[in-house]
């Protein structure tokens, strides 16, 4: 069947075609039959797609570098336990922070021992949970470390704990974020997270103080600043002395480096509002070199800085989460109203900035594609959302004219969409569905008025009417 579609079909992506008369299909699957089982707006995960992209990075890292390559799923990029449960089924391990995201990766059946626990200010359940199912832990304040020791003398365990450190700035001083108003160095600076180069020595010599604990690794996570390869391999030079300055003052030699997450594909939709003098991205666009680029110019740098002070490789870690999911994910909404207003054309759409990842950047910019195989001249509109801000998910975007009724799909919200979506408007966050092949399976069910509220407890002693307050008639019935 997937051959015979694939024949006929305009392909968009790995797993996007257009068909002539049924228009958009997620896989094997038609993007109208969804919208009709399971209700608009919707988040269509490709199953196809994740274990592609998992599959991509690592192979992209593994075949440039000999003691090999972990990949810790990143799950706060997509929480849904069926997206994790598929990632577990490719091998994935996990980067977590806190009990629910330990807890959801065990519960879709990640192995633990391939999960690590991020985070500053890690509270005692989390590293109790972490201790007793043993991840990694990795420290990010000196603090920690008796804290973990003495869950772990308690729970009778040997931990491995990881060190993470703070980037590198040298690397990165004076290159612009993409992300915020500040150079990649002082973000790196600014930020919370992860211990300076003394403190890295001073929590390895802690952890070996502990018999409780054993160092297993170094980490840091920049984050998706600048979508560039040279700005990852930059950072090698930084590493490598830090590598070297811990085996020379507390005599263990990492065996593993942790690079973190931030890496991102094809047409990247964080940080491009053509706000910024760009156009709206398409479903052809590339923004972004291929990850095999990433992963020459990261492990030839690593290797070359390791290489000048004779050090050994150590195994890689990775920790993507955009990357995999980000273009996995496709988002249909309807089309109701369309408004034309003296100088634009409103576009109205069932789904919200806020369940699309819109509200954690403005700046975020999807491509916007129609269901309908159309051949419909472009229109150039506003496509907006329904809530009380100004809600905006396409501003000035050229989509073929589309009238009530018609599906708009938004490509690429598998990341930091419904993982940071919230309930504004007192709205219900959109159904997700996962596709297979030819099979489509819901794995989060639409969020309903009693989900939303269900939190919610009026005090019995509200019950009585109150005092109220005079109401005036307004405009006479009749
Ligand atoms: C420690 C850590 N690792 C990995 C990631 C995943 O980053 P990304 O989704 O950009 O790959 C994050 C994101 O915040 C993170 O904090």
């Amino acid at each position: 069947v997937t051959d015979q579609i694939s024949r006929i079909a305009r392909r968009l992506d790995t797993h996007l075609s257009v068909e002539p008369g049924t228009g958009l299909r997620i896989e094997g699957v038609v993007a109208e039959e969804l919208a009709a089982a399971y209700g608009t707006p919707l988040h269509v995960m490709s199953g196809t797609r994740l274990r592609e992209n998992y599959r991509r990075i690592r192979d992209a890292f593994a075949a440039r570098w000999e003691p090999g390559v972990n990949v810790y799923f990143a799950i706060k990029s997509n929480p849904a336990l069926a997206v994790r449960r598929v990632l577990a089924q490719e091998g994935a391990g996990g980067d977590c922070l806190g009990v629910p995201e330990l807890q959801a990766s065990l519960t879709a059946g990640t192995r633990p021992e391939r999960l690590v626990l991020n985070g500053n200010n890690k509270p005692d359940d989390a590293i109790e949970l972490a201790v007793r199912c043993g991840a990694r832990i990795n420290v990010d304040d000196l603090d920690e470390i008796g804290r973990v020791a003495s869950i772990a003398r308690a729970a009778g365990r040997v931990v491995p704990v990881g060190i993470r450190t703070k980037p590198e700035r040298g690397a990165l001083e004076g290159r612009p974020s993409e992300m915020m108003a500040l150079s990649v160095g002082a973000y790196a600076e600014k930020s919370k997270w992860g211990l300076e180069p003394g403190d890295a020595v001073a929590a390895v010599r802690a952890i070996q103080a502990c018999p409780e604990l054993r160092p297993a690794g170094v980490h840091y996570h920049l984050g998706r600043h600048l979508a560039e390869p040279e700005m990852f391999a930059g950072m090698a030079p930084g590493l490598a002395a830090l590598l070297a300055r811990i085996d020379a003052e507390t005599g263990w030699m990492p065996r593993s480096l942790t690079l973190g997450g931030g890496f991102t594909q094809g047409r990247d939709p964080f940080f491009r509002n053509p706000g910024d003098g760009g156009a709206w991205p398409r479903v052809s666009d590339s923004f972004v070199a291929p990850i095999e680029q990433f992963a020459g110019a990261v492990c030839d740098g690593l290797r070359e800085a390791l290489a000048a002070l004779g050090l050994p490789l150590p195994v890689l870690g990775l920790e993507p989460g955009r990357y995999i999911t980000a273009s996995a994910g496709v988002t249909l909404t309807e089309v109701g109203t369309v408004k034309r207003g003296s100088d634009r054309t409103w576009v109205m759409v069932d789904a919200c900035g806020t369940h699309l990842g819109l509200s954690r950047s403005p700046r975020d910019a999807h491509a916007v594609i129609a269901v309908a195989d159309t051949a419909a001249a472009e229109v150039v509109c506003d496509v907006v959302g329904p809530l009380c801000v100004i809600d905006v998910i396409m501003e000035q975007a050229p989509l073929p004219a589309v009238a009530r009724g018609d599906l708009l799909a938004v490509l690429d919200t598998g990341a930091y969409a419904d993982g940071e979506a919230s309930n504004a408007n007192s709205i219900g966050r959109p159904a997700v569905v996962l596709v297979e092949g030819t099979r489509a399976d819901l794995i989060r069910r639409r969020e309903t008025f009693a989900d939303v509220f269900a939190r919610d407890t009026v005090p019995p002693h509200l019950a009585g009417a109150g005092a109220g307050s005079p109401w005036h008639e307004e405009e006479p019935a009749a």
